[in-house]
C-alpha cells in the first residue's frame, strides 16, 4: 500500500494530490493515507502537504517497486525475483547470503542504499544513496569456474547495451569491466563466486551504476574520476527503467553465452572498448609493469607487450590506462 502510494505521488511529481482522490484510487479511507505518507516521510522522501490542496512528493528520489520489475520480467529467467531492501551494507553481502539459503537462479538482490558497497580488490563502493542503481544477480550456471570471469563480460556488454537504449548514452569498457563516460568511471561490476575445483554453486555479479548524482554529490577523493548518466547527460532519469532494461539485455547476452560461447560477446566487448593500443600499467599479484595493450585474446585475457617487447597474457589484475600528454 505504501508503495502504491509512492507510485501515484510520483506520477504526479511536482503535483498535488488530495488524501481524498488517493484513497479513492485505492480503496482506502484517509486516515490509513496519513498513516503510510508518515512512514514514507520517515524513509526520507520529502512529501509536503498543503490543507484543501493535497499532498506533493517534491523529492526527485525515485523509488524501486520490486512488484513492478518482477512483472516486466516475467517471461525472463533473470530478474523476476527481486529481493528489495531499502537500505543494506553490501547488496553482493545480502547476495551470497540469499544464495546460501537456497535463492533461486535468476534472482536480484537491489538496494537503495549500500552503507559498506565494495569494489574489487577490496576497494569501497561509494552507494550510500539511492542515485545510482546497486544490485547483485545471483547465478546457478552449469559451467567450469574458469569461465566464471567471462560472465564479466556479459555483464559489461548488457550495461552498456542497456545504457544506450534507455539514455542514448554511448559508454566506453575498459578491460575487463570498469565502463566509463570520457574517461570518468561511471558503472563497476564485481563478480564473487562460491565453487569447488570443477563444480559452480553459485556467481553473485554485482552491479553499481552511477545515474542521478550531480558532480558535487561525489566525495571531493573520486570527483575527478567518477562520473554519472545525469551529469553526463545534464538530466536526470528513472533508475527502475534503466535497471529494467539492464535485466533484459543481461537475459540476451547470457542466454547468447550459454548457446553460442564466449565469441558473441567479445566481438561485442571490442565495440565499446578503450583498452587495446593503450599505454598501460598492470598491477598483477607479485609485480607491476607498463606495457602496451596489443589486442584481448579469445579467452578474454589482455595481451600486453612490455618494453623488453615480449607479449605477456594478463588474466587477471587491473590495468590503468597511462594518457599521453
Ligand atoms: C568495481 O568497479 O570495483 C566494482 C564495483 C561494484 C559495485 C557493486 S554495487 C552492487 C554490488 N554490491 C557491492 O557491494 N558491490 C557491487
Amino acid at each position: 500500500m505504501k508503495d502504491q502510494i509512492l507510485r501515484i505521488l510520483y506520477r504526479h511529481q511536482g503535483r498535488a494530490l488530495s488524501g481524498e482522490e488517493i484513497s479513492q484510487q485505492l480503496g482506502v479511507s484517509r486516515t490509513a493515507v496519513w498513516k503510510h505518507i508518515k512512514v514514507l516521510r520517515e524513509e526520507g522522501h520529502i512529501i509536503t502537504s498543503k490543507p484543501k490542496v493535497g499532498y506533493v512528493l517534491t523529492s526527485n528520489y525515485d523509488n524501486m517497486f520490486p512488484a513492478e520489475i518482477e512483472a516486466q520480467m516475467a517471461s525472463s529467467a533473470l530478474g523476476n525475483k527481486v529481493i528489495f531492501e531499502r537500505e543494506v551494507e553490501s547488496t553482493n553481502d545480502l547476495a551470497k547470503l540469499e544464495a546460501e539459503k537456497g535463492a533461486a537462479h535468476g534472482t536480484i538482490v537491489l538496494a537503495n542504499k549500500q552503507s559498506k558497497g565494495r569494489g574489487r580488490r577490496g576497494r569501497h563502493w561509494a552507494s550510500n544513496n539511492p542515485q545510482g542503481i546497486w544490485f547483485s544477480l545471483i547465478l546457478r550456471p552449469k559451467i567450469s569456474p574458469m569461465m566464471a570471469p567471462k560472465l564479466t563480460f556479459v555483464a559489461a556488454v548488457a550495461i552498456v547495451e542497456a545504457v544506450y537504449k534507455a539514455t542514448g548514452i554511448q559508454l566506453d569498457i575498459k578491460w575487463p569491466n570498469d565502463l566509463y563516460f570520457e574517461g570518468k568511471k561511471v558503472a563497476g561490476i564485481l563478480t564473487e563466486m562460491k565453487a569447488e575445483l570443477d563444480l559452480v554453486y553459485y556467481i553473485i555479479i554485482g552491479i553499481g551504476l552511477n545515474v542521478n548524482q550531480k558532480e558535487l554529490d561525489f566525495d571531493s577523493e573520486i570527483r575527478a574520476i567518477a562520473s554519472s548518466l545525469a551529469v553526463t547527460a545534464n538530466k536526470g532519469f528513472e533508475r527502475q527503467q534503466i535497471l529494467v532494461q539492464i535485466l533484459q539485455a543481461l537475459e540476451k547476452w547470457y542466454s547468447l553465452f550459454l548457446e553460442k560461447g564466449f565469441k558473441p560477446i567479445l566481438d561485442k566487448w571490442r565495440i565499446a572498448d578503450i583498452t587495446i593500443g593503450k599505454q598501460v600499467l598492470v598491477r598483477e599479484v607479485t609485480k607491476e609493469y607498463v606495457g602496451w595493450v596489443k589486442d584481448i585474446d579469445e579467452d578474454g585475457s589482455l595481451l600486453v607487450e612490455n618494453y623488453q617487447g615480449e607479449l605477456r597474457k594478463v588474466m587477471s589484475g587491473e590495468v590503468s590506462i597511462i594518457l599521453s600528454p
